[in-house]
């Protein structure tokens, strides 16, 4: 294997790479962990530290670090037989084979794939095809976005603008005009339900109240992850995604699943759809899709779309160089097979309990744990002062406890994960699927080092 100048890679990282949301003021080269490989669940750096992976790289990794050789073959032989071609107006075999695969996998009604190169574009897409469906059906007002408060949804500026954390929409407002915010399903705090022992799907409704009050003939498009990353894994109550699908059918919107993260087996089914059982008229997808090993994504919709647009002679007027790109779905094709063939879905449903167990096991015996909340591979851990009060961590403390403490901790105790306050102050992980619970063990343990030393940390900060 090849050696790694370490200092010299930070140093050069230091001097010429802009990383993404990240303080490069002060930016300190030899704190910054260059990743070099990875196997399995892990990754090494180039001074040797191994680290599991337990945020699956970005929620992306679903199968994993070692499939380089089978996914690079394939991508080979297609980079042999035709490196390039497009999807605008011509098309090549393999992103027709992927479309036709994901046609396969997706609810009964969604048999349309349109490739762009990201969870971003594909928000893009989706907000595009959606304003367009209602131009070829003669609604031209319908112009309007539902999405949900503290949800990221991307940063390119149509995907911003859908996105719900103020502190990174302000800084680059005006954006998109005629983007909505209701509240996400948080059980823990939702101000509709936090003190009635449940949820009662008010939550739901507020979509209905916000169409009727924004008038129904100018809304578009309602876009929700099935389940919520930003704020820390807000699973919704059982029916909200039914109800909130009845409430578009009931107005004549579009309903939007953003998979980005949920898809591909995130919840132990390919779509996070599925687990709650609704069809969604599009679905906005990446990430899993190709396991990381190539940038796709897809904007895959119904045949409601699809046939009025065909119907209508409607052209959608939007395209991307690289979308669909040969060599990215051989890519995906490859990963999805692997996926098939080692039972990826199968290992999430059958460690799902096994995963919450341990987590729940953490809450009784860490104070500093308020909530535990999740489906699939996919929990949070929301860090409280007072659990009896709910009382959160002031941002100064946020700082102190997730930015100087507990990120770089656990990374030093070789565990990657993420401790974020987006919403409220939590730590979150997402491990590949093919996590075992061996892995998992090892990972709790880690946390049962790790949080007792930031609660101690904490109470000293407040006495
Ligand atoms: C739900 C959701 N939508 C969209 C995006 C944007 O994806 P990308 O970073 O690939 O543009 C993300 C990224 O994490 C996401 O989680």
């Amino acid at each position: 294997m090849a050696t790694v100048d370490t200092a010299a890679l930070q140093e050069m990282a230091m001097k010429h790479l802009w990383l993404h949301f990240t303080q490069m003021a002060g930016f300190d080269p030899a704190k910054h962990p260059v990743m070099v490989r990875g196997d399995n669940i892990f990754l090494e750096d180039s001074n040797g530290n191994r680290y599991m992976d337990f945020l699956s790289g970005l929620f992306t990794v679903q199968i994993g670090y070692s499939h380089g050789e089978e996914i690079g073959t394939a991508m080979l032989e297609q980079a042999m037989e035709l490196p390039y071609y497009t999807n605008w107006t011509y098309s090549h075999p393999k992103a027709i084979e992927l479309a036709t695969k994901l046609a396969e996998i997706t609810p009964d009604s969604i048999n349309r794939a349109f490739f762009v190169s990201g969870g971003s574009e594909g928000v893009e897409g989706a907000i595009k095809l959606a304003r367009d469906y209602h131009n070829a059906g003669g609604e031209p007002m319908r112009r309007k976005v539902i999405a949900r408060k503290i949800a990221y949804h991307g940063t390119t500026y149509g995907a911003l603008s859908l996105t719900g954390i103020t502190s990174i929409r302000a800084p680059f407002e005006p954006l998109m005009a005629g983007v909505r915010h209701v509240e996400p399903t948080n059980p823990y705090r939702c101000k509709y339900c936090a003190d009635q022992g449940g949820c009662n799907l008010k939550c739901a409704d507020e979509v209905a109240e916000v169409i009727e009050f924004e008038d129904p003939s100018t809304v578009s498009m309602v876009i929700m992850e099935p389940v919520q990353n930003a704020g820390g894994c807000f699973t919704p109550h059982p029916e909200y995604h039914q109800r909130v699908n009845e409430i578009c059918k009931e107005y004549g919107v579009l309903h939007a699943a953003d998979e980005t993260i949920c898809g591909y087996g995130r919840l132990g089914e390919w779509y996070g759809s599925q687990r709650y059982e609704y069809e969604p008229d599009i679905i906005t997808c990446a990430k899993g899709l190709t396991s990381g090993y190539q940038p796709m994504g897809a904007v895959l919709f119904g045949d409601k779309i699809a046939d009025r647009l065909i119907e209508t002679e409607h052209m959608f007027l939007h395209g991307i160089t690289f979308g669909g790109h040969p060599i990215v779905a051989a890519a995906a094709l490859k990963n999805l097979e692997i996926m098939e063939r080692e039972g990826v879905l199968e290992n999430v449903k059958q460690n799902e309990p096994y995963l919450r167990d341990q987590l729940f096991g953490l809450m009784e015996r860490h104070e500093i744990i308020g909530d535990v909340r999740g489906a699939g591979y996919f929990w949070a851990m929301e860090l409280v002062k007072d659990r009896a009060t709910k009382e959160t961590f002031n941002e100064d403390e946020c700082n102190v406890l997730l930015r100087d403490f507990l990120s770089p901790t656990l990374l030093s105790e070789g565990l990657l994960c993420r401790a974020d306050d987006r919403g409220d102050p939590a730590i979150q992980i997402s491990p590949p699927l093919i996590t075992t619970r061996d892995q998992i063990d090892e990972a709790i343990a880690v946390f049962d080092k790790v949080l007792p030393q930031a609660q101690d940390l904490m109470l000293k900060l407040r006495r």
